[in-house]
């Protein structure tokens, strides 16, 4: 099922990118062939993390409505980036790792949840809405996951039929898509250059641990996206407690304080990478530009083909169908019922933000055209060439 329609320039050219890629990839043959996929991540990559630990209520209907055609876990209308991610490489949708019913993982795990930070916050998911499943205890999960399946793999046929073999541990691609969350409990308003500084080069120290760490693990293959424009999210904007002034506001109506912050968060990210390519020599370390194509698709948004660039498809009122008291989903009682107040809108094929927070399907399946062709990456490889061979 195509979820994106008509097809738009944009998706010819990327298509066109890819497609030349694709054609040099084949004549120098270094495509990298990844045998499995361990994500780490927050909500923009949760695949049921949050919702095997704490319930469905993190994740309620009618999240999954385009695709899934029920919860799945994830904070969309239906796929995520790592699931196009996952398609492209012809590997299966990527198993959350807390996810103890039903889950398969020859081909890798995912061990995002929504709300994760790169560092622990200390505080609990009903205080303060970040879950506790930080990168540095998601890479403790990997490490456990990594010494108790060659344990449990050598016990038998139903253990080699669910969890990955050793080698894919090196071969496999790590991704990582996390940082939004450190950056929304860091900031506040009025918050001096200084202080961002501070409190993002800590968050960066951390997350390089983590990348070290990995390689230490085995990893080789690191696919890292940078975080996106958080300043166009409507929960930034309407609901989250910012409250921007009109003249904090962009051309687009976008939020240039956490922009700015985001901005920043992204160069430090980038650095940080330099430095690790340098610690680490076997790494291939891609860098991905997720801001530039994220801000890119709602500048243009109907070029693209999608309508109201800011407004959420699923919500309850406010200027941006946000509301911080009725997410998506939300119900209310009504003659002893539970009805559900927060729902989708007709079409979100239409929209690019999901809930206020998240992207649609339809936006996700274009920003993974863009980034795949290695368009936004820093090296510019495509993804399945992003390796060292
Ligand atoms: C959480 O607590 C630890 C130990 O007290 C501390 O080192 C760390 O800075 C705290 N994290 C945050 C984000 O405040
Ligand atoms: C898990 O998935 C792999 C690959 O898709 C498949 O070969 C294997 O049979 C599956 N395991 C079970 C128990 O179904
Ligand atoms: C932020 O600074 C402005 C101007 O300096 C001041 O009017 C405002 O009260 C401050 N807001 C907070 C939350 O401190």
């Amino acid at each position: 099922m195509d979820p994106v329609g008509e097809k738009k320039w944009g998706d010819i050219l990327s298509w066109i990118a890819i497609s030349v890629t694709l054609v040099i990839a084949a004549v120098d043959g270094r495509e990298c062939n990844f045998p499995a996929i361990f994500n780490f991540g927050d909500s923009n990559s949760d695949t049921g993390g949050l919702s095997a630990a704490f319930g469905v209520k993190y994740a309620p209907p009618p999240n999954g409505i385009t695709f899934f055609h029920s919860p799945s876990g994830r904070l969309s209308d239906g796929r995520l980036i790592i699931d196009f991610i996952a398609q492209s490489l012809d590997l299966p949708y990527l198993s959350a790792y807390l996810d103890s019913v039903g889950s398969n993982f020859t081909h890798g795990a995912n061990f995002a949840t929504i709300g994760s930070p790169i560092r622990p916050l200390n505080t609990t998911l009903s205080q303060s809405g970040y879950s506790p499943i930080s990168l540095d205890v998601q890479f403790l999960q990997l490490s456990e996951f990594k010494a108790r399946s060659k344990i449990a793999r050598k016990q038998g046929r139903i253990f080699r039929e669910l969890l990955p073999k050793e080698g894919y541990f090196s071969e496999g691609l790590y991704t990582f898509d996390i940082g939004q969350n450190d950056i929304t409990a860091g900031f506040r308003v009025n918050i001096t250059s200084e202080e961002v500084n501070a409190y993002l080069s800590d968050v960066l120290s951390q997350f390089s641990n983590v990348i070290r760490n990995v390689y230490e693990e085995g990893g080789r293959s690191f696919w890292i996206h940078n975080t996106g424009p958080l300043g166009c999210l409507p929960y930034v904007l309407d609901g989250y407690g910012y409250s921007m002034r009109s003249d904090q506001l962009d051309k687009l109506g976008c939020a240039k304080p956490l922009n700015k912050v985001s901005q920043d968060f992204n160069r430090k990210l980038k650095e940080a990478v330099v430095q690790l390519r340098k610690q680490l020599p076997e790494a291939a370390i891609t860098y991905v530009d997720v801001y530039t194509v994220k801000y890119n698709l709602i500048s243009n948004a109907q070029k693209y083909g999608f309508k109201e660039g800011l407004i959420a498809c699923c919500g309850h009122g406010g200027k941006y169908n946000f509301n911080n008291g009725a997410r998506c989903g939300a119900t209310k009682e009504e003659n002893g019922k539970e009805v559900v107040i927060a729902k989708s809108c007709k079409d979100p094929r239409s929209r690019i933000i999901w809930d206020g927070i998240h992207y649609t399907q339809a936006a996700n399946h274009w920003i993974f055209q863009q980034i795949a062709s290695g368009s936004f990456s820093d090296p510019p490889l495509p993804l399945n060439m992003a390796c060292n061979v």
